[in-house]
């Protein structure tokens, strides 16, 4: 890229999604990049453009060959580490999804049904009044789901969720430690948890990825672990934040709270995914190509902002209105294209029960006197406290 290009980018050389004030204020600042520079060039993380309008970030979801996805996360957060399906380009990237996916189809999803609700159950009871909610139930129960269905002994859910919590919580932590607290997760699932499966097969996730093959071979360790990691990944903190986020804003508006109530909560969902829509995911461009009119070189990396396009006037009307009976509703929540998420059978399903659950055991679901709601930004982005008062039927 020679200096005439670069000086005439489109700009918002600040922009860090990371940024403390991408918290709470990220629908604002999005809105003004939409209408302002809606392909914009950042100088953070060593330079990436942002893309937050609907259109674009639905063209280049859908050209996988041109947007690679070797780059999922700004900056990499996985010490180089690459997670099948999500990390990978066609032909491999099918291969990986084509492992997991006959374990989230819908119809296999509906066989969870009892046990989702019996975790979303069991967390519910267990909350008092004032209660946090990410702390008591957004971030255990997706946990408990996600452990569940992969095959992690009772036993080992506690210890478990706190790696997983421990990596979550440190997301822009210095790479060593990121690379160490991996280290331990992969090493109980191949040493513990692959090991007991290959021994003995039982119903879950672990002995259907033990049971698999590849051109007729088995799946290693390596690969099983890594595809397991994949579903951690990507299974727990994404609906974490759609329920926190929306807990945080159902707690502040008894009018929202009182429809959604009312509401047919499998429609009101996706609602809530539009515009709670947690997660954004990288790009690397491998051809030269144009996005909304600007010029993108090979080897530059991209941000695409699914939250915004969430929230694009020009694909919904009235876009910062709740309206719980949305139609159409044509959110990118879940991405578009190959990537489309794998769980989302499973994500809709735990934010229905969830909502059932909540609305069963409270009449009222209010901010705790004094309470704040806080915010995480991030490339998964949403509510990281909720205090609330709850007031049980
Ligand atoms: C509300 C909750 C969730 C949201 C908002 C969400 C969002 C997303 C998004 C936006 C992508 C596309 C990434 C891309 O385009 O590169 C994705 C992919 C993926 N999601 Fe989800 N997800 C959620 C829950 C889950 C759950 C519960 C699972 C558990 C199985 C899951 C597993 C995956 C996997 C494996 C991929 C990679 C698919 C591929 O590369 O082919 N997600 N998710």
């Amino acid at each position: 890229v020679n200096d005439k290009t670069l000086s005439e980018r489109p700009t918002r050389a600040e922009f860090d999604h990371y940024g403390p004030h991408m918290g709470e204020q990220a629908p604002e600042v999005l809105a003004e990049m939409r209408a302002e520079c809606p392909v914009a060039w950042s100088e953070q993380h060593g330079g990436f453009w942002v893309v937050t309008r609907y259109d674009d970030c639905h063209e280049l979801s859908r050209d996988p060959q041109r947007y690679g996805n070797s780059t999922g996360t700004i900056p990499d957060l996985f010490g180089g580490l690459k997670l099948p399906p999500i990390s990978f380009d066609p032909p491999e990237h099918g291969v990986y999804r084509d492992l997991l996916q006959s374990w989230f189809t819908l119809k296999r999803v509906q066989g969870f049904e009892e046990f989702v609700r019996r975790c979303a159950q069991a967390r519910i009871d267990a909350l008092g009044s004032p209660a946090e909610l990410v702390a008591g139930f957004t971030r255990p129960f997706p946990r408990d789901v996600i452990l569940g269905v992969i095959g992690v002994p009772d036993a080992d859910v506690d210890l478990i969720g706190r790696m997983i919590t421990d990596r979550m919580e440190n997301a822009t932590a210095d790479q060593a430690e990121v690379r160490a607290s991996t280290e331990s997760l992969r090493q109980y699932m191949a040493d513990t948890l692959i090991a007991s499966r290959r021994r003995k097969p039982s119903d879950d996730l672990v002995s259907h990825l033990v049971a698999s093959e590849i051109d007729g071979e088995p799946l290693g360790d390596e690969l099983i672990a890594g595809l397991l990691h994949q579903v951690i990944g990507a299974g727990i903190d994404t609906t974490n934040k759609v329920l926190a986020t929306a807990l945080g804003n159902l707690a502040q508006d008894p009018a929202a709270q009182a429809g959604l109530r009312e509401a047919d909560l499998s429609v009101a969902v996706e609602e809530m995914l539009r515009l709670h829509a947690p997660v954004s995911v990288g790009r690397l461009c491998h051809a030269q190509s144009v996005v909304g009119g600007v010029p993108i070189e090979e080897g530059e990396r991209l941000l695409l902002m699914f939250a915004s396009a969430n929230r694009d006037e020009t694909q919904f009307p009235d876009p910062e209105r709740i309206d719980w009976a949305r139609s159409p509703n044509r959110h990118m929540a879940f991405g578009v294209g190959i990537h489309r998420c794998l769980g989302m059978h499973l994500a809709r399903m735990e934010l229905v029960i969830a909502f059932e659950e909540l609305f069963a055991a409270f009449d009222q679901i209010e901010l705790a006197p004094g309470g704040r709601v806080t915010f995480q930004p991030g490339q998964v982005w949403g509510a990281s406290a909720v205090p609330a008062e709850l007031r049980r039927r």
